[in-house]
């Protein structure tokens, strides 16, 4: 367990080069397996899920190394091991080495993964696609084991826009000698960006990448290749929404704005000022108007990775809004904690009320999954006094030097030590805290 101490109550400023995207690199780090030479990605963030991802590669047989966010996986030691339990038991898209696994050599086992925080998150949806290709599952509480003598050409309709399931389909049907068709996708930029990355690899041609109809002709030569993982839309959005929240100015570099396109029109109707350019986007303003009415949905709607930052900026706004997450099921635990702060927000199912009008003071939070407690952290900026935010591991799964990030643009904030986690050091407010990490 780890946990940060922040002050809020002041802008942020300044400027941030957004990490490489934590969605999009962990289905490439399953691919790979797909490549029997070398795959060089540049732009990976130094974060708590890739690490897991690089030892399930290791695990598998992959030579690996890391320098600063390049990463070399050398693929030809990999065999179809099983994928050990302590490390897919420690991040969900572990389940995204059962494709590449099946297509390059007919075997996988992987831990099933369970649900989380926010919902049940099932893989009935993987599974199903997996079988129409031709492969067949042992089940068991604890593991899928999956086989495959021959993976087919088939077509395959998405009951769900699933991002995991579009993205574990394309993986398997790199293993087919001829056409696979997917309909019904995902249309999320890292689905693109898997897609691009399999192109690059050699191992598939693919149609419609960000489309909801996918069709990759696999059975491929793999070629050693270099790849750049692209910008992490979600981190930018995260830190747009910082300072928005602190009515501060930020320019974040290394993001399309087109793939935030929802959000960024979220932060215009709440107030604040938004330029772009072609890898930039620049804000200005607090976030201060309220919005009636905001509905979660599949890409290109508004995120629901997204819908933390908006509960957080929505409380201290003018009036009333409403937010309805239709994405996962149980992904408002996040109103309580912020109730703490003065929130006063009203949860009913999958809708959150959300009163505004709230001077959000400091108090001890505790935040359950990634987006929830780097959530917290924006709100602990925009209160009065301190604040601790408990369960900061989970926000490190996703996030680079987030604490350092945010204090270089002026935020009082800093992640404990395990000393001060014990005694409570920080008797004086008015002393600004140092970055220890
Ligand atoms: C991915 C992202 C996550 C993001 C989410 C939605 C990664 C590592 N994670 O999660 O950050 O919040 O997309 O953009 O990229 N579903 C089923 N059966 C399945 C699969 C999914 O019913 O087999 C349902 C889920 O319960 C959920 C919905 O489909 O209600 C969307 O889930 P999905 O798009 O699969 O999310 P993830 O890929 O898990």
């Amino acid at each position: 367990m780890s946990r940060i101490w922040v002050k809020g109550g002041r802008r942020l400023q300044g400027e941030v080069t957004v990490q490489g995207s934590k969605n999009a690199v962990l289905p490439i780090l399953s691919a790979a397996v797909l490549n029997p030479g070398i795959t060089e990605l540049e732009g990976v963030p130094d974060i708590a899920d890739v690490r897991v991802g690089i030892e399930i590669l290791r695990s598998l047989g992959a030579e690996i190394e890391w320098q600063g966010h390049r990463l070399s996986i050398d693929g030809r030691g990999i065999r179809p091991e099983p994928v050990p339990e302590e490390l897919g038991e420690r991040m969900r898209s572990s389940v995204l080495f059962l494709g590449p696994l099946l297509a390059r050599f007919g075997e996988a086992s992987v831990c099933r993964p369970g649900g989380c925080a926010i919902g049940k998150r099932p893989v009935d949806l993987h599974l199903e696609g997996l079988r129409q290709l031709g492969a067949k599952f042992d089940l068991s509480e604890e593991r899928i084991h999956g086989r495959a003598a021959e993976l087919k050409t088939v077509q395959i309709r998405l009951r769900l826009p699933s991002v995991g399931a579009t993205q574990q389909l394309v993986m398997a049907a790199c293993g087919v000698t001829g056409m696979v068709t997917l309909s019904g996708c995902a249309r999320e930029p890292e689905v693109e960006a898997l897609c691009c990355f399999l192109e690059a690899v050699g191992v598939a041609q693919i149609r419609g990448a960000g489309t909801s109809r996918i069709r990759i002709l696999g059975g491929g030569c793999c070629r050693s290749t270099r790849f750049f993982v692209p910008g992490d839309r979600i981190a930018a959005g995260t830190y747009l929404a910082a300072a928005a929240g602190t009515g501060g100015t930020l320019n974040v570099q290394g993001i399309s704005p087109w793939q935030l396109k929802r959000t960024l029109q979220l932060f215009r109707r709440m107030g604040c000022r938004i330029q772009t350019g072609e890898d930039f986007i620049r804000i200005s303003g607090r976030a201060r108007e309220a919005v009636p009415y905001l509905a979660t949905a599949p890409y290109p709607g508004f995120p629901t990775d997204m819908q933390s930052a908006f509960l957080t900026l929505a409380a201290a706004a003018e009036g009333k809004s409403v937010l309805e997450e239709t994405i996962f099921e149980s992904r408002l635990s996040l109103a309580e904690e912020l109730n703490r702060m003065g929130a006063g927000i009203l949860v009913c199912g999958r809708r959150a009320e959300i009163p505004g009008g709230a001077r959000l003071h400091g108090a001890s939070v505790r935040g359950s999954d990634l987006r929830s407690t780097s959530a917290l952290a924006r709100a602990a900026l925009m209160a009065e006094g301190e604040s601790r935010v408990e369960g900061w591991e989970h926000a490190e799964r996703g996030y680079e030097s987030f604490t350092e990030i945010l204090s270089e643009l002026g935020g009082m904030i800093r992640k404990e030590t395990e000393k001060e986690e014990n005694s409570k050091v920080l008797k004086n407010e008015t002393e600004e805290p140092k970055v220890l990490l």
